[in-house]
């Protein structure tokens, strides 16, 4: 079936996405395999069919590029990482970044994410008895980590305070991040990129350079610590045995640090609010807590119920609700032509939702993943790091550090709703909540 609303004025277009609430999207869009958007300036698809996002990400991803226009906002702080380049450089990029992000290395990194767990838990001691933002907690803790594992160094070192600093400044002055800005407007539009949002991306890359350089400064040294910039910066492209450069690195960093704070700091404090509206998972969970008493690898294979719980947020809110890819050569898609050119949305927020493929897909419960249902959708229709070969590199990481520090905040504390402050969520550069999300904190 296809659902078609004809042809959309652009304003209309634009209002839809940036407006809109998530859970007030069209409920026509939870339900079709396929549905079409026309504007005058192009035609946008949104595809919701298991085999169409099989086709687009995992069989043909050559054929369904990232527009070259997508996230021109994000280009200032972002240069030419990884998240924005196509081709044989992003190729070239990737055969670079994933080896570090692999098994025994990701592994490597769990000490410091368990500092930064730690460091967590201290923090919010003094915010129990009181009704707390939980976003902010969760951006500090999600910046922590990166922090850590990326350059050995805590969030409260100065630099690594000075960049958080800064990117919470950057966000502020970046708009919604809705699909109207993620289309590509014709060329003769003037962009209007404030002034603001520029400054600051210069003042993040200037810190993320000092920090860089003195790294490569480090390798050469053979002084530097063992960790993932260590780690990318020293390997070489097998197929041509070259290193990044410090300055493609920056464009790296830039976009570790940006992508994986962001993202993990969204799902945990969603994760949050949902054990706060479901205390008999809760309780489930804070009772499987006890085992976070050594820092040990060995306790994540412990945490089942909490990763399932995580998984399952990251279902109902995934911190990435759209992606965008463009079509390279004209494509008949469920016998309707996809001209080339056209966009191609494909949206975690409404696949995950879906009600054709779905068991109670509106509903919080973690034993789905136990259901033949559940493992169905998972293989066919979960897609909240993407798939492919674009998928996240961080995908492995982030599910190490969501469940660990879910786990650990709920082995101190008790997380309550507040009471007429149900957060609605908005797309913005990930899923948030409008006026954030109010939880109440109570020692255990
Ligand atoms: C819950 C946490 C996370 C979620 C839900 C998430 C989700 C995603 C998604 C959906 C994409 C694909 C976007 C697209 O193709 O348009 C992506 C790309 C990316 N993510 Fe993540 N991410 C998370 C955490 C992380 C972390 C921790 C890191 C790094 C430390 C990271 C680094 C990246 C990078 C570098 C890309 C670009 C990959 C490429 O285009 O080849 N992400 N992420």
């Amino acid at each position: 079936m296809l659902s078609r609303p004809g042809k959309v004025p652009l304003w209309r277009y634009a209002q839809l996405f940036r407006n809109d609430i998530l859970p007030a999207q069209p409920a026509r869009l939870y339900r079709p395999w396929m549905a079409e958007f026309r504007t005058p300036f192009f035609r946008s698809f949104l595809l919701n069919q298991p085999e169409l996002i099989k086709t687009v990400l995992k069989e043909r991803p050559d054929d369904f590029p990232k527009s070259s226009r997508i996230g021109e906002g994000l280009r200032p702080l972002l240069g030419h990482s990884v998240f924005l380049t196509n081709g044989e450089t992003w190729k070239r990029q990737r055969r670079i970044i994933d080896p570090a992000f692999e098994g025994g290395r990701l592994r490597a990194t769990f000490p410091a994410m368990w500092d930064a767990a730690e460091a967590a838990a201290e923090r919010l001691q003094h915010r129990t008895g009181q009704e707390i933002e939980i976003e902010a907690e969760t951006r500090h803790v999600a910046a922590d980590v990166i922090f850590r594992t990326l350059f050995s160094l805590p969030i409260d070192h100065e630099v690594a305070r000075e960049v958080f600093a800064e990117f919470r400044r950057y966000q502020r002055s970046q708009p919604i991040l809705n699909l109207a800005a993620s289309v590509p407007l014709p060329r003769w539009m003037p962009r209007f990129w404030q002034r603001d949002t520029k400054a600051s991306a210069a003042k993040i890359r200037r810190f993320i350079t000092s920090l860089t350089a003195a790294r490569r400064a480090e390798i050469d040294a053979n002084t530097a610590p063992d960790d993932l910039a260590t780690n990318i910066m020293a390997t070489q492209d097998p197929e041509t045995g070259a290193v990044f450069s410090t300055q493609d690195m920056v464009d790296q960093v830039a976009i570790f640090f940006l992508a994986g704070h962001q993202t993990s700091a969204s799902a945990l404090a969603w994760a949050l609010y949902l054990v706060a509206t479901h205390p008999e998972w809760q309780d489930r969970l804070a009772e499987k807590a006890w085992t976070l008493c050594e820092c040990d690898f060995a306790v994540m294979s412990r945490l089942k119920i909490s990763r399932d719980m995580f998984r399952e947020t990251l279902r109902l809110y995934p911190p990435v609700p759209m992606m965008v890819r463009q079509a390279a050569c004209p494509q008949k898609f469920r016998d309707r032509n996809v001209p080339k050119g056209a966009q191609l949305v494909l949206g975690p927020w409404h696949l995950h939702r879906h009600t054709r493929l779905w068991e109670n897909p509106d509903g919080f419960d973690p034993a789905r993943w136990q259901t033949e249902n559940g493992q169905k959708c998972q293989r066919e229709a979960y897609i909240p790091f993407s798939a492919g070969a674009r998928v996240c590199p961080g995908a492995g990481f982030a599910m190490i550090e969501g469940p660990l520090i879910l786990s650990r905040i709920l082995h101190d504390y008790r997380i309550m709703p507040v009471e007429h402050k149900t957060p609605v969520p908005v797309a913005h550069l990930t899923v948030r909540a409008r006026n954030g999300i109010h939880l109440r904190l109570e020692r255990r």
